[in-house]
């Protein structure tokens, strides 16, 4: 079928096969046009299909030769009926990674259920016997608890208080001004049962008690801090409260892992267009500006950049891990310079429907959220015919 996008609000309803398939080779070709990293031979990656656990997978299979088991929750495609991005997405990195020799699996499903933690242990124990690594890069707005069943809703609120900004709608470019109304009852609890790092601690008690894990083995998950700016509505808000517990949670699991010598760590990363953020009122009018600020100052970098450089600069370079006073390794370290902060907030200042394409990066923000379901990559036609039903090589 000639699968085009079709958008439904903030949300694109199809995916790009080959677009995807696209994505994921400009990512190979960057790791390897870095060169060799001597990283973790075995890798497990929760949340590997989008964003930047994808980009993770992809650092670890062909920056250092790993084998990597992928986990995910994607939308198989059928006749007629595309699949979801994450699925075309691991579709092609299994593909490349098998061309290139390597061992690549994946699991498609509720990565917070016992039944998907157990499946996956069973094929580390069978294919790997012991991962080295493991990156946490779940994005969820709900989880269904495996103890008590209940089903929490996370909310990006902010709270105590409205919280009132300018914000933009990026397939417009109108900048408006809008209100958001604070969090009530258990919307923070939600988010922190979603969003916090419990689900994180029981996959590594559930790896570590089924000897899944090898000796000195590290495990990452990713947080986020931002500006002042949108401290109401992220870092102060419902969601930063998650971030909170994410990062608390690291210090629990790594004394959890003493005996074995493994460590926890939290890296803070840079913002980007994900199809999470995108629905996060003033997020996208401060990644607009951003991006601007940043391509000029080149220094713009997409998650593949973002996690090339975590692994490369941070996580393997034979010495101690670098981190800030909170235990945190800092890969935001670039848009949270104060001369691109300044910069920034000066543009917020100004920014009007009027300015803002060129002001900001308006531009820049649609492509990465076309890209995100396959659309808009050079060097793919879009008028061709192409079979949406495209397997996972290891999901049969
Ligand atoms: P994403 O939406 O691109 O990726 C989420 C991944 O989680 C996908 O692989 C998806 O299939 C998987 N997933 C979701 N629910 C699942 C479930 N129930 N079971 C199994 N898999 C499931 O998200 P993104 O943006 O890469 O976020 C990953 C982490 O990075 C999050 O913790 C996020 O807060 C953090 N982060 C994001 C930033 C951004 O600007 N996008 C900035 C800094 C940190
Ligand atoms: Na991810």
């Amino acid at each position: 079928m000639i699968i085009e996008p079709r958008m439904r609000g903030f949300i694109c309803l199809t995916a790009h096969p080959t677009g995807a398939e696209q994505n994921v080779k400009n990512q190979i070709e960057y790791v390897k046009s870095k060169g060799a990293i001597n990283g973790a031979k075995k890798v497990l990656v929760i949340g590997a299909s989008t964003g930047f656990g994808l980009s993770s997978r992809i650092t670890s299979a062909f920056g250092s030769d790993a084998s990597t088991i992928g986990v995910f929750f994607e939308k198989a495609p059928s006749e007629g009926k595309p699949g979801s991005p994450g699925w075309y997405n691991s579709a092609a990195f299994e593909k490349e990674a098998h061309k290139a020799g390597l061992y690549a699996k994946s699991i498609n499903g509720d990565a917070f259920s016992n039944e998907i933690k157990k499946q996956t242990i069973d094929l580390i124990k069978k294919d790997l016997g012991q991962v080295d690594l493991i990156i946490y890069s779940l994005a969820s707005p709900v989880r269904t608890h495996p103890d008590t069943g209940v089903t929490h809703r996370s909310v990006l609120k902010p709270i105590g208080g409205v919280f009132s900004n300018k914000t933009v709608d990026f397939h417009t470019g109108k900048v408006s001004e809008i209100s958001i109304e604070p969090c009530k009852d258990d919307d923070i609890e939600n988010t922190v049962t979603v969003m916090g790092g419990e689900d994180w601690a029981m996959w590594m008690k559930a790896l570590k008690e089924a000897g899944a894990l090898a000796e000195g083995a590290l495990t990452v998950a990713y947080s986020y801090i931002g500006p002042a700016l949108t401290e109401p509505v992220y870092r102060k808000g419902t969601i930063g409260r998650a971030k909170d517990h994410l990062e608390a949670t690291a210090f629990e699991i790594s004394d959890a892992l003493k005996d074995i010598n493994g460590k926890a760590f939290v890296s803070v990363n840079k913002a980007l267009v994900t199809q999470a953020s995108s629905a996060i009122p003033v997020i996208p009018l401060y990644i607009s500006l951003l991006y601007k600020t940043m391509k000029e100052a080149g220094l713009h970098e997409g998650t593949v950049e973002q996690m090339q450089r975590l692994y490369a600069e941070r996580l393997y370079t034979g010495g101690d891990i670098p981190v800030d006073e909170k235990g945190r390794i800092r890969i935001d370290d670039w848009e949270m310079r104060d001369d691109i902060q300044q910069r920034v907030a000066e543009l917020w200042e100004q920014a009007t429907t009027e300015n803002l394409n060129e002001i900001g990066d308006l531009e820049g923000y649609r492509k990465d959220f076309y890209n995100l379901f396959g659309f808009d990559y050079e060097g793919v036609d879009y008028k061709a015919d192409v079979n949406e039903v495209v397997p996972i090589e290891s999901i049969q």
